[in-house]
Parts: C-alpha cells; structure tokens; sequence
C-alpha cells in the first residue's frame, strides 16, 4: 500500500490505475480505523480493482466546542490496518493541503440537512459535503462506500452526488456492531466503563422498536416513544433526539407504511452516539 499526503501525488497514482483500466473504489474516512471502516475497505477491495481510503480529520465539519482538537488519531495503526483490509492507496492530507488560504468555497445540501442531526450540528453537514465533494473531485471514483451508521450523512452525499452529476456510485454498507450490539465509532473510547455498559440500551431500543414494527405498529410517534423512554430510563443517557422520517427524502410521516429511518442521538457524558434502523 502506498502513502500519499499531497494531492498532485494522488492524482498521479490515480492515473496510473485509470490508465490501466482499473475500476477505483474509495473510501473516506476520519482515521482511528474499527471494524465498520475496514468492513467499507473489504467490501470496496471486492468490487474494485483500485482501492484508495482517505484519513482526514476535516476541521469544516466540527462545530465549536466539538471533540475536533481531541479527536483520536493513530495514523501508523491506521496504516497497517487499511493495507491489511485492501487498500492499495491511503491518502492523508494536512489541512493546509485541503483548505489553504484563502480558501473560500463550501457545497450546501438543503431540506434533509436541517433535520435530525443538523438540528444540533448546523454547520455539519456543510463541512461533510464540502470535504466529501473535494475528495471526489481528488480521487474520481467509480463507487464510493459509506456506512449505514452515519445514516443521514449517506442520505446528503447522495443527494449531493446526484444533483451535482457526479459520476460516482455511491453505495450504503450497514452497521458493524460489537457483540453486544453497540455500533462501532471511533468516539467509542471516550466512553467510560459504566457509559459504555449503559450504551447498549441504543441497540436494544431501536430492537425493540423493529419488533414493535413486526408486530403490526405502524404510528410513528408510538415507535419512537418506546426508544425514547427505553433510553430515558437509562440514568446515564440523555436524549438529543429521536426520530423517524420517510425514506429517502427524510419526509414527516404519521404513520411507517413505506421505508423509514428511526434515528436518534444520545449524549453519555460528553460522547455523543448515534445510531439508526431503517424499517422496512
Ligand atoms: P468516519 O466517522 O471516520 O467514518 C468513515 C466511514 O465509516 C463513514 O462512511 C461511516 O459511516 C463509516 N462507519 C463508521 N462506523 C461504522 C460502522 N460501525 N459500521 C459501518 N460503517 C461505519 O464519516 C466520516 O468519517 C466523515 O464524515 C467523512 C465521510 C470521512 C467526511 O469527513
């Protein structure tokens, strides 16, 4: 696997792969790789010839008083981790190299950003877009692969990526959990002992929602009444929101007759964790 830091060295090898005929994969990523990111890895390896993944820690998407300055980074880890999933390129540019001065320009999805977490994130999902866009236009994918986990970022970047023709593909891999259920982020080692044994109640809430759902529910507000008091009952949760839109627009819905999302976000301590179940 190759290293690159600078955009010219990138587009370079890029080249090369494209002039070859390789279909090229990628995957960005804000680096302290799990699971779920070397899941995006593995499955881009399989359906690409060229895979590049991107560790950037993207300062335009963290608001003030956001974890950006303590967000964990371990790029040797992150190295051998990518090279062992599949990646044939990692491309970790500085900041400078991405938003040098004088640098002026931001991409804004509207509608579905003002919802669920752009209601506490209001700059965001710019940020997301902005960079997202950047590194389309750096590495041209064929297909790009983003998590599930991050359900309504997958939601913008798809919209972005269709109303700005974009030729990229890009494809939705659901959420890597831990045995007991809690999905993987790299904002999982902020949690304390007691925090991440009462961050289960996450998974198994929006479990019980999907039963509750099998079982004939179809009111919104009774679905995501019973995360939010299962959630609520847990001393150490306090709710940001939970909610559920009609996919893939995130429309208000009374009642989940067709394709919803069911999100929410949950502070335990100063970590905030999200998390989501699409209903059939
Ligand atoms: P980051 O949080 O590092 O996530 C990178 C990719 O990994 C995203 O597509 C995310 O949805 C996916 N991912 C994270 N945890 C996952 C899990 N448990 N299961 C499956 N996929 C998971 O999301 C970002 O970085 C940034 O916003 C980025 C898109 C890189 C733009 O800066």
């Amino acid at each position: 696997m190759e290293r690159v830091e600078t955009i010219a060295g990138a587009r370079s090898l890029l080249g090369r792969a494209r002039s070859e005929g390789l279909t090229v994969g990628f995957v960005p990523t804000m680096g302290y790789l799990h699971e779920g990111h070397l899941t995006l890895i593995r499955k881009a390896r399989e359906s690409c010839g060229y895979v590049v993944a991107s560790i950037f820690v993207n300062p335009t998407q963290f608001g003030p008083g956001e974890d950006y300055e303590t967000y964990p980074r371990d790029p040797e880890r992150d190295a051998a981790l990518a090279g062992e999933a599949g990646a044939d390129v990692l491309f970790c540019p500085s900041v400078r190299e991405m938003y040098p001065d004088g640098y002026a320009t931001y991409v804004t999805v509207e509608g579905m950003t003002t919802k669920l977490c752009g209601v506490f994130r209001p700059t965001h999902f710019r940020g997301v877009a902005t960079v997202v866009a950047k590194l389309f236009n750096i590495v041209d994918p064929d297909l790009a692969f983003f998590g599930e986990k991050d359900y309504q970022q997958l939601l913008v970047v798809r919209r972005m990526a269709a109303d700005l023709n974009m030729r990229v593909r890009v494809v939705g891999v659901p959420t890597v959990r831990e045995a007991d259920g809690l999905a993987m982020s790299s904002r999982n080692v902020y949690l304390n002992q007691s925090e991440r044994a009462a961050a289960v109640v996450l998974s198994r809430s929006l479990e019980a929602a999907r039963r509750a759902h099998a079982a004939g529910e179809r009111r919104a507000a009774e679905l995501s009444g019973l995360v939010r008091r299962m959630i609520e009952a847990e001393p150490l949760a306090r709710v940001d929101y939970v909610e559920i839109y009609g996919l893939p627009d995130l429309t208000d819905i009374e009642l989940v007759d067709g394709p919803a999302l069911l999100a929410l976000a949950v502070r335990f301590g100063k970590t905030r964790l999200i998390d989501n179940t699409v209903l059939p």
